[in-house]
């Protein structure tokens, strides 16, 4: 639908980038700006480096000129960081600074912030809209793993990147008859290990919703041994677990939200950090492992950042600018305290209650869990 009249009031609006960047973000800075400069006549202030740049009032103001250009660019032209409004460190020590923020927040006359981040971020976003500021969030992440939105922007080019990847592993891995895992980033969530795998023909694909058996992975690469294919790739994402490790994790995170007292919680958070350590050389156990069981070479690649850099393709282009433009839009009518979700071709908003704390976790009944398995790609159950 066409936008109407240019309605509001001049309206100052804020702006900021948090967590891990993202292809997209300047796409969706430059969505929300220019609706909000050349369609609604606001004035529209970047803060640098996620919620610090409102607490050490570190600014970018945006114009016709600073937005330009910047469609195509990735990372975030506003910095980012992973620092949360009421536990960040100020020389050198941890502080609730989300008073300074309410503070700095009224000083620059500001009608609302936008807040461009993943699943943290709507969290920290939830607690400034509950400290009494209008907050408008949108969902970027790769991992494509904040709830309520049907997509998050940065997923379509991080998933076109390791797809890539592992179109270019299949002739190595064929060349030497070897085994490579790859793995995908992803956090606690499959999707861009399931997307990428699907779309790239890998033989096994690991995701963190799953737990896997090893001997049913073996059993898979050996499989196709003896049908005279000698090489496979297995596409981990980065927080798959076998199910010993799966559930020695489930067990302390039962724990934790049991825990009553301090000593308690202290304890259980000290076995998640101990497992989460343990898990970091996974992806190399699990290729010596496999190894091992086929009696194939096998080799392990980490796609690591460069899933997150660069570029954004088109399609996170269009998602990007659609969200950001959408958000001016809802500023433009007041209707503040909620993420822009994408809901099919159109945008709508969610509360943020409904959304911090929350995860987009793959459904193990989602319709890419059944293709997979139904082209015959072993999920490592
Ligand atoms: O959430 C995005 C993400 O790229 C995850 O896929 C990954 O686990 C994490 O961020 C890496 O975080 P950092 O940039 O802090 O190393």
């Amino acid at each position: 639908m066409a936008k109407s009249s240019k309605t509001s009031k001049v309206k100052r609006i804020g702006i900021l980038t948090a967590g891990g960047d993202s292809p997209g973000l300047n796409a969706a800075i430059r969505g929300v700006g220019k609706t909000a400069l050349g369609f609604y006549g606001m004035e529209i202030i970047g803060f640098r480096d996620g919620f610090r740049g409102l607490v050490e009032n570190n600014r970018l103001p945006l114009d016709r000129h600073t937005l330009a250009g910047i469609l195509t660019v990735g990372g975030t032209i506003l910095g980012t960081s992973r620092d949360k409004p009421h536990r960040m460190v100020i020389d050198g020590k941890t502080q609730d600074m989300t008073e300074t923020i309410v503070k700095n927040y009224d000083k620059w006359g500001l009608d609302c912030l936008v807040c461009l981040g993943g699943g943290g971020t709507q969290k920290n976003a939830l607690r400034l809209h509950q400290a009494g500021l209008n907050v408008i969030t949108l969902p970027k992440t790769i991992d494509n793993d904040v709830a309520m939105t049907d997509a998050t922007f940065g997923f379509a080019t991080a998933m076109d990147i390791a797809t890539e990847t592992i179109d270019r592993l299949h002739s190595t891995a064929h060349s030497h008859h070897r085994i490579i895992v790859a793995e995908i980033m992803g956090h606690r969530a499959g999707w861009l290990a399931l997307g990428s795998g699907i779309a790239g023909g890998a033989d096994v694909i690991l995701i963190p919703e799953l737990a896997y058996d090893v001997e049913k992975i073996a059993e898979a690469i050996r499989r196709r041994s003896q049908h005279g294919t000698n090489f496979s790739i297995v596409a981990v994402a980065e927080g798959a677990m076998s199910r010993d490790d799966a559930r020695a994790m489930s067990g302390a995170e039962k724990k934790l939200a049991r825990a009553k007292d301090i000593q308690s919680k202290k304890s259980a958070k000290k076995e998640i950090a101990e497992l989460e350590l343990r898990h970091q050389g996974n992806t190399i156990r699990l290729a010596k492992q496999l190894e091992e069981l086929t009696h194939l070479e096998s080799r392990v690649t980490i796609l690591g950042y460069v899933q997150r850099g660069g570029t954004p393709s088109a399609a996170d282009r269009v998602l990007a600018t659609r969200l950001g433009s959408a958000a001016a839009d809802l500023i433009n009518e007041n209707h503040f305290g909620v993420m822009v979700a994408a809901r099919g071709d159109g945008t709508t908003p969610v509360p943020l209650e409904k959304v911090a704390g929350k995860r987009k976790a793959v459904p193990l009944d989602h319709s890419w869990v059944q293709t997979a398995r139904h082209v015959g790609t072993c999920m490592g159950d």
